[in-house]
């Protein structure tokens, strides 16, 4: 694989354990499932993962727990290339987990226990210093302490590193502290939560992202699913069609947009362009089954990429 652009993500390692399944027990009953997928997954985890396949040169900095899953995960970014050298082990804690139920029409349910990931702290991203201040872009999200996502913030300010933030799972913040982001990139639910206004469409989305940049957040890129992307900033607001997909499985496809999009940017593509490819990259996720797994080869993106070019 040719060196891309260097990106660092800081943040989440799960192991997925996905049950497909048309419908869900009632409490006290017990019902068979149809299939079941384990994984290596977790937001930070699949963002990575995602820039890995698209020719970033990637690191982690990321906690595993002290059980099966730890190594296991450690040996996954090693065999995928991706830096390793900052994801460690902790001892006495579980490693990330999440069990996740998907419907037939690919819809998903997600429980996260976050395990070791919740002691990856603002210390371990200065220990990580010297490596954070080589990228060209960081990326973060919320299955890590919020205080170590907010440091990481500062520190990609302080350095004047591209940094780029994914607010999953969805939760109450202070603007404040995440106004110096180079990008937001929530989804409907998390851009809901957080700016407390619905975004279920693209009107919707337009109103929240108007909320979101009044709170002084620099650019904001919602995803909107089978809807595409809203791409919004003081020079206006853009909404970025998805590509129609056969959708099976759509876990991780937030992910794949983010790893991929931090790619296309990084590489110097136009921000619209690195956005319409990222909404392609995430389209193509949900046709297989599983997070890290369902994720495109650059190779094979391109050729889907140049074919719908032509249609
Ligand atoms: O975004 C999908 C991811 O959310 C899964 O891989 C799961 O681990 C949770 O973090």
């Amino acid at each position: 694989m040719t060196k891309g652009p260097r990106i660092a993500v800081v943040g989440s390692a799960n192991v997925d354990l996905t049950t497909f399944s048309d419908h869900f027990p009632k409490p006290g009953e017990t019902i068979f499932g149809d299939k079941f997928h384990l994984g290596f997954g977790g937001k930070g985890a699949n963002q990575a993962v995602a820039a890995r396949l698209c020719g970033a040169d990637v690191f982690m900095v990321a906690r595993v727990g002290d059980d099966l899953f730890g190594p296991a995960t450690i040996k996954n970014f090693e065999k995928l290339g991706i830096d390793a050298t900052h994801v460690r082990q902790v001892s006495g804690v579980s490693s990330g987990v999440a069990p996740i139920f998907v419907e037939s029409s690919g819809q998903n349910r997600i429980i996260v226990v976050k395990g070791a990931n919740d002691a990856l702290k603002a210390a371990d991203v200065e220990a990580a210093a010297d490596m954070l201040k080589s990228a060209d872009c960081i990326v973060l999200q919320f299955e890590i302490p919020l205080e170590t996502v907010y440091h990481t913030i500062q520190f990609a300010r302080k350095n004047g590193i591209r940094c780029i933030l994914n607010p999953a799972p969805a939760q109450p913040i202070d603007l404040k502290a995440v106004a110096e982001l180079d990008y937001f990139v929530p989804n409907e639910t998390e851009a809901e939560t957080i700016s407390g206004l619905p975004a279920r469409n693209v009107d919707d989305a337009k109103r929240c992202a108007e909320k979101l940049l009044a709170a002084g957040i620099r650019r904001v890129l919602i995803t909107l699913g089978a809807n595409g992307a809203l791409l919004a900033g003081s020079d206006g607001m853009q909404h970025v069609p998805a590509f129609p997909m056969k959708s099976v499985d759509s876990t991780g496809a937030g992910d794949a947009f983010i790893g991929s999009f931090a790619t296309f940017l990084g590489e110097g593509l136009p921000e619209l362009e690195a956005a319409r490819r990222a909404n392609l990259y995430a389209g193509l996720s949900t046709t297989g089954v599983g997070t890290q797994k369902s994720f495109y080869e650059r190779a094979r993106f391109e050729g889907e990429w140049t074919r719908l070019q032509r249609t």
